[in-house]
């Protein structure tokens, strides 16, 4: 049976999952790092790949932005498809002065202003957190390859351009480090399906600073993250 969304067949896709937002990204990430990999997805251009990483089956899977779109690829992933480790690697844009351009995120919360999961609840409010296990060997795995590295809450956003400039001043009052837009979704549906999610997140911008990485130091970087990222999910 396939979804509508991932055209994939029954055990074509692994229990770990990267996600990327962009697909290309997905395809990158699967060239880059996984030994004979195969594409099992096309669907929307929306790119997924199963390979092995140092000896492990996993597989990544492209995401598109916010929410609503990350929600549907891992609804898919763990209903249909038995994802158990769901690992969103991205970038993200620093609301606090003491994280840099380059610096690492880690997701141990996500808040957001998105009305998705607030309407789940009834209006009343669910943390969405990442997994303790994931993110602990997440954080020493990018320590030990010279990253900087901060764990706590982000701001999970529905809005990119919002009408109001300053509105990442509140979140910012109460210590939210950095702007995304899915990880409160993801560990949201995580929870719900008995699964283990978490989000690494590389600073891309600065919104204190005004500061943005050249598409170069993007990809770099990028890269660097996906290897701590991937050796937290494959860790038994
Ligand atoms: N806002 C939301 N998502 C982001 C940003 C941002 O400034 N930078 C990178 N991802």
């Amino acid at each position: 049976m396939t979804t509508p969304h991932l055209a994939a067949k029954p055990g074509d896709i692994a229990d770990i999952v990267l996600l990327p937002g962009d697909p290309l990204r997905a395809k990158l990430i699967a060239e880059r790092f996984f030994d004979n990999p195969q594409c099992y997805n096309e669907v929307r251009g929306m790119y997924g790949f199963t390979g092995s990483y140092k000896g492990r089956r996993v597989s990544v899977q492209g995401t598109g932005m916010g929410i609503p779109s990350i929600s549907i690829y891992a609804h898919e992933l763990m209903a249909t498809y038995g994802a158990k480790t769901l690992v969103r690697v991205g970038t993200c844009g620093a609301i606090q002065a003491q994280v840099g351009l380059r610096d690492l995120v880690v997701a141990q919360a996500a808040s957001t202003d998105s009305s998705l999961i607030s309407t789940r609840f009834k209006g009343m409010s669910f943390a969405p957190t990442a997994d303790f296990d994931l993110l602990r060997r997440a954080w020493q795995s990018a320590v030990s390859r010279g990253f900087n590295v901060h764990v706590g809450n982000v701001l999970s956003t529905d809005t990119f351009y919002d009408e109001e400039p300053d509105a990442w001043k509140l979140w910012a009052r109460y210590n939210v480090l950095a702007l995304e837009m899915e990880a409160a979704g993801l560990y949201t549906l995580a929870a719900r399906h008995g699964a283990r999610a978490l989000a690494v997140l590389m600073v891309s911008d600065s919104l204190v600073t005004h500061q943005k990485l050249s598409p170069d130091e993007r990809q770099t970087g990028f890269v660097d993250m996906v290897t701590a990222a991937l050796d937290a999910a494959i860790a038994e």
